[in-house]
């Protein structure tokens, strides 16, 4: 007769049962695992020798994590990819994997802002120094390239700015001078716009954004080429990445509804943008599908849509408190930080992250439209812009 401790630490889930096996739900479960169990010693000992070929550990993933890993592959078009913490994780992480020292690295000028804390605060003390260009260089980029340049990172359209940049031109570029190119997709998602056609060699996502939907989640994802398989994976290896496997599950049922999501995000933010064109406190709508966009023909020619998500410059007489004033009237539109989720999110400030922006020094509202009705919507914002 056992003690029972041991009755406990044996009973519910033996970890092979046959009958759990069997048991096919429409959806992946979701293994809470560090130590995951192997049949033998031989097993044991083939994972010793990088040959065993499941999962080893809690860190090396599990079904449901491969689960929405294999659909970022299938979506984006690309060899491999892997789910990280966070999307700002999934960008710095690549950027470790394919730069050291006395290496030069090109970042577009509107990239998400944590990016530049990164470059500034880390990867300098490491020896590798970055510098950025005008989103809109297009071709141009080859006047910003040092025999050092080893990497480009794109993003398009940019973070509230929302400029768009000639990735094929860049692309072109870069393959001449063997310098590697990645995008931070999350404005597009898979859906819009595909990287890999474009010939960039690294895609990357903030989950968190539209792939979950829900606000609940904080999730990142890299997709590489074939050719950037092996350096990343050996980031993925030494650093041990995992990702916390409730966000795989959710960013996996998330997919599953982004098409239809983005349809109502699309649609709503396009027309609340095309009628603000026409508000009186406002000088531009910065929002690549409308035709006065600066880069509208590259988002013509290269995207298949639109997100939800976009900005306003105010009229130059406008001040901080007129900002303020609008934001604080807002009443559908929650004030917070990040976007794609179903509620609607107001943030505002004076763009003064690089001086070499079309927008310097200019106070601007950016809108995250979530999934309420855009007639409510709009009558809130009216009604916000009135109070000005
Ligand atoms: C364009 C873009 N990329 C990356 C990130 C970082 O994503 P996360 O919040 O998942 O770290 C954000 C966050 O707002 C973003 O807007």
């Amino acid at each position: 007769m056992k003690g029972k401790s041991t009755e406990i630490i044996g009973s519910g889930y033996s970890g092979n049962s046959s009958k759990l096996e069997r048991y096919h739900s429409i959806n992946p479960p979701i293994y809470h695992a560090s130590t995951v169990l192997f049949e033998n010693y031989a097993e044991l000992r083939a994972t010793g020798q990088g040959q065993y070929e499941g999962f080893t550990y809690g860190t090396d993933g599990s079904p449901t994590q491969a689960a929405f890993e294999r659909a970022m592959t299938e979506l984006e078009g690309g060899y491999y990819t892997r789910a990280f913490p966070s999307g700002l994780l999934a960008i710095t992480s690549t950027l470790q994997a394919f730069l050291q020292a006395g290496d030069h690295l090109l970042i577009c000028n509107s990239v998400y802002g944590p990016v530049r804390r990164f470059a500034r605060n880390l990867l300098a003390r490491f020896g590798v120094k970055t510098s950025y260009f005008p989103a809109d260089i297009g071709a141009g980029i080859e006047d910003y390239i040092t025999p050092e340049t080893r990497f480009i990172l794109l993003e398009s359209p940019g973070s509230n700015t929302f400029e768009l940049q000639d990735v094929p031109a860049v692309v072109k570029v870069a393959r001449q001078h063997g310098i590697l190119t990645a995008i931070d997709n999350t404005w597009a998602t898979p859906l819009f716009f595909q990287p890999f056609a474009h010939g960039v060699d690294i895609s990357i996502h903030s989950v968190t954004k539209y792939i979950s939907g829900h606000s609940d989640v904080l999730l990142g994802s890299v997709t590489v080429n074939e050719a950037c398989y092996e350096r990343f994976h050996r980031l993925c290896r030494a650093l041990e990445i995992f990702a916390p496997q409730d966000a795989c599950y959710l960013a996996l049922r998330g997919l599953k509804t982004l098409k239809v999501r983005l349809q109502q995000h699309e649609a709503a933010a396009l027309e609340l943008a095309t009628w603000l064109q026409d508000e009186a406190a406002v000088e531009t709508v910065l929002h690549p599908a409308l035709p006065g966009h600066p880069e509208h023909a590259i988002w013509q020619r290269d995207f298949s849509g639109s997100a939800g998500i976009f900005s306003f410059v105010l009229r130059p007489e406008y001040d901080e408190a007129a900002v303020a004033r609008v934001v604080d009237s807002l009443e559908l539109f929650g004030i917070g930080y990040s976007w794609g989720g179903f509620k609607s999110l107001v943030t505002a400030g004076k763009f003064a992250q690089s001086d070499i922006s079309r927008y310097h020094d200019r106070w601007m509202i950016r809108l995250n439209v979530g999934l309420e009705d855009v007639a409510d919507l709009k009558a809130d914002v009216q009604q916000a812009l009135a109070k000005r």
